[in-house]
């Protein structure tokens, strides 16, 4: 495997933060160059237990993907390999509240960055194994009925403010493919679960709240249903998509493990419960029925039967277990859990991190 030398943006965030330290320890001659802007959901403590081995190929630059000038100095300074693009807004509550930011950072921001990696792969075409990587969502293809699953010839369809600011950006990385050749590979995701998750998502709120007994706002009836990913098994994918995915192409990656949102917050009161020698069915009683997410798409499923056919991957891991591991990970890690309540993680740079 040769050695790399690779911009990742967003990776201070939950999905990015897991595929750094994944990467650095798969691949032990690649450099990370990792950019993000410490929005709210980007935290330094999540890549705090980088193995010491191993930090000198990580250099994180604290900057926005929005800065043209600070884009071109990275891409003049660094003879990358590639990019693996995370940076986003990526709560869809929050897109409903504030759009804007969503279209700023997910559209405008996105197609900066495309600006920036065409000019510099355009000076080195001879590298046949770049690729431009944009890590998207199942949530472009809207929603399913109780049937069926998304492959990707699903139409795109999205409905809320955030899903809507992904399509947009997916048709630019595929339009920078068809107009001007960059070797764009993208990769729609379901729903991830795992460690670092920010506590605003389902499962680390649900696991948080049940902690502390806090009622526990389920949207609707609950029944809405999501495709859940372990962050891990998407690292993995992320990847082989990278390394031996085809330029122009999509990849559908999903966990293949389908549950309806109450069963899930069930199943958290219950390991919960149980890791804290309460009585079962203690937390049960906090579940709060709210008013429905407007919008709400209905049910996600993914077909991952091409990068499962033409890059050899599945997911490995189990929902029940992969879900009791990311209950024990917030159990065990409450100091993360304050510094974001405190917004101490705020500081971190300041206070702990030189910029290398
Ligand atoms: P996250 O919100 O946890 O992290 C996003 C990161 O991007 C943060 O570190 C933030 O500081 C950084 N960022 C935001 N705006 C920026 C900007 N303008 N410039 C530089 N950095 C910026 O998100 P996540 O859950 O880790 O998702 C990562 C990517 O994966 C996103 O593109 C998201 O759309 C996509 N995705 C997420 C999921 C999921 O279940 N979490 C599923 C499918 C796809
Ligand atoms: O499908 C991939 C997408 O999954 C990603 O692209 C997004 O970045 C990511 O945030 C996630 O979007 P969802 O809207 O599916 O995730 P969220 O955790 O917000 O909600 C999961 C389900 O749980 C959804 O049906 C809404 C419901 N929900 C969520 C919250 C936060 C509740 O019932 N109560 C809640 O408090």
């Amino acid at each position: 495997m040769a050695s790399r030398k690779i911009l990742v943006t967003g990776g201070a965030g939950f999905i990015g933060a897991n595929f750094v330290r994944y990467t650095l320890q798969e691949r032990d001659d690649w450099q990370i160059v990792n950019l993000d802007a410490l929005t709210y959901a980007g935290n330094l403590l999540n890549l705090k237990d980088i193995p010491v081995d191993q930090q000198k190929r990580h250099h994180f630059v604290h900057g926005d993907i929005r800065d043209k000038k600070l884009l071109a100095d990275l891409f003049s300074r660094h003879n990358f390999n590639g990019v693996i693009h995370f940076a986003a807004e990526s709560h869809v509550d929050r897109s409903i509240t504030g759009p804007m930011a969503f279209v700023d950072t997910n559209v405008g921001g996105t197609c900066e960055l495309l600006r920036a990696g065409l000019a510099h792969w355009q000076k080195r075409k001879e590298d046949a194994a770049f690729r431009f990587h944009h890590v998207s969502t199942d949530e472009v293809y809207g929603s399913l009925g109780e049937e069926g699953s998304f492959s990707e010839d699903s139409p795109y369809d999205p409905s809320s403010p955030y899903s809507a600011s992904k399509a947009a950006s997916d048709h630019f990385v595929r339009a920078y493919h068809r107009t001007y050749g960059l070797p764009v590979v993208i990769t729609n995701c379901s729903n991830n679960y795992g460690p670092y998750q920010f506590p605003e998502k389902l499962i680390p709120l649900m696991i948080l709240n049940v902690v502390e007994l806090q009622p526990l706002p389920v949207y609707g009836q609950g029944k809405n249903v999501r495709d859940w990913l372990y962050v891990l098994d998407h690292c993995q994918a992320l990847l082989r998509v990278f390394e031996q995915g085809e330029p122009g192409q999509t990849y559908n990656i999903g966990g293949g493990q389908e549950s309806a949102n109450i069963d899930i917050v069930r199943k958290i009161c219950a390991m919960v419960d149980n890791r804290l020698g309460r009585a079962p069915g203690t937390s049960e009683e906090l579940i709060t029925f709210v008013k429905d997410r407007p919008g709400h798409d209905f049910r996600y499923a993914i077909n991952a039967a091409k990068i499962s056919r033409e890059l050899n991957w599945q997911p490995a891991y189990t929902f029940d277990s992969a879900l009791r591991n990311t209950v024990d990970w917030y159990l065990n890690n409450m100091e993360w859990v304050k510094a974001i309540r405190t917004g101490e993680y705020r500081n971190w740079l300041e206070l702990n991190y030189k910029q290398r």
